[in-house]
């Protein structure tokens, strides 16, 4: 493949360098706005291609270094060559940048930032494969092992326990894989328990958390604030186990959680669980709150609405309807996703929601991606 000299002259919104030649968008991972490289084209596309860094020629003062030594190796943590104002601005315009792409006008809209205090050790659990006595991540986009010591964005319990199994390879836990097969291993930290290990179970195997536990506090307190003042029943669809209803059980009345995996034991006799897709169910109540089978006592509710990576997807319309068939006053959207919060905000704004704030939090330094929120409230 073709060598070329490079100046990068932007970052895209992943963070990968961008530089131009030959009438072509070249991305170049790894790369900062003024590095000057040698590259080589590993891929071409025609209107754009990627290329692979052979040497750097002149560094940016941009650039800092990294903490981790199997930087550029490992699939994570692809910003860490960034100063962290660098990273935050990078997600913040990469969220403004979707939403105006998809027609949503904000220019009279708070937004609120939430950047992270700790920019390493933050992650409350990892997964890691071991193959043989090597235990790592995989390679970007491939199933090769690269083995490490440590992660510097893990809890240092994580890797206290990660050093022990790397040191008695074979006792308990830490079984040796048979030749060529391999071994999935969760390590989850909590300040209460200590570290679990799970061996091949699915991911998150002791339920879903979020993995920055003081973002998620900021997340909590934001989420709180959003419904100062308000009372009386709050749906948490997508709840998982309340994380962000439970600071709001002293002001509402009740609170019922909907999620496909929920607690067997509900913390607080205020909030009751349903283990159950959260358009089926929200239909139902839309439906017995119409006939007056309802036990809510108030008119009006809130409800915050969490959903998975892809965001509301099929299920958005029919949520929405439900959502001002309950009589829903206000709500708050969240997603990890930054093209799946711009085109999930467009389409509650398009059902006549009014959008009051924005709110962005970094639950994952060193990586691109975020965590945005929108609260809307009914139009009257
Ligand atoms: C981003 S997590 C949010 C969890 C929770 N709000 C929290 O803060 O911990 C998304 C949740 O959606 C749940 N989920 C995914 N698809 C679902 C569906 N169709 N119906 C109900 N829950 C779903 C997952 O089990 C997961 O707990």
């Amino acid at each position: 493949m073709t060598d070329m000299n490079l100046e990068i002259i932007d970052l895209s919104r992943e963070g990968t360098g961008v530089a131009r030649a030959d009438g072509k968008v070249i991305f170049v991972p790894y790369t900062v706005p003024g590095d000057r490289v040698r590259v080589e084209v590993v891929r071409d596309e025609g209107r754009y291609a990627e290329a692979q860094v052979i040497e750097i020629l002149e560094k940016s003062p941009a650039r800092i270094s990294p903490r981790c030594r199997v930087f550029g190796e490992c699939g994570g943590c692809t910003l860490q060559h960034l100063p962290y104002e660098r990273q935050w601005e990078l997600k913040k315009k990469g969220v403004l940048h979707a939403l105006t792409r998809t027609q949503v006008s904000f220019e009279d809209v708070p937004v609120r930032e939430f950047p992270a205090a700790d920019e390493y050790s933050y992650r409350n659990r990892i997964q890691l494969r071991k193959r043989g006595n090597e235990i790592g991540f995989f390679r970007k986009r491939s199933r090769e092992l690269v083995a490490i010591e440590r992660c510097e964005i893990a809890l240092e319990p994580l890797n206290e326990r990660l050093a022990e199994i790397s040191r008695a390879p074979e006792s308990g836990e830490s079984i040796v894989p048979a030749a060529g097969a391999e071994i999935k291993m969760e390590l989850d930290y909590r300040p209460e328990v200590g570290v679990r290990v799970a061996i091949n179970q699915p991911h998150a195997a002791f339920g879903f958390r979020q993995v920055n536990d003081a973002q998620n506090e900021q997340m909590r307190s934001w989420v709180a604030s959003a419904f100062e003042g308000c009372g009386g029943h709050l749906f948490d669809l997508f709840g998982g186990n309340g994380n962000l209803s439970q600071p709001l059980l002293s002001q509402f009345e009740s609170v019922d959680v909907v999620d496909l995996t929920v607690p067997s034991v509900s913390p607080d006799p205020r909030m009751k669980f349903y283990r159950s897709e959260v358009l089926p169910w929200l239909k139902d109540r839309a439906r017995d709150f119409k006939r007056g089978h309802s036990p809510r006592r108030e008119k009006l509710a809130y409800a915050i609405v969490d959903p998975p990576r892809e965001g509301l997807r099929t299920t958005s319309n029919g949520i929405l309807e439900a959502l001002g068939q309950l009589q829903v006053d206000r709500f708050v959207l969240i997603s990890c996703d930054i093209d799946s919060y711009a085109r999930d905000v467009s389409r509650v704004l398009k059902s006549g929601w009014k959008l009051r704030e924005i709110a962005l939090f970094d639950f994952f330094p060193q990586t691109p991606h975020v965590e945005s929120a929108a609260v809307f409230v009914r139009v009257k």
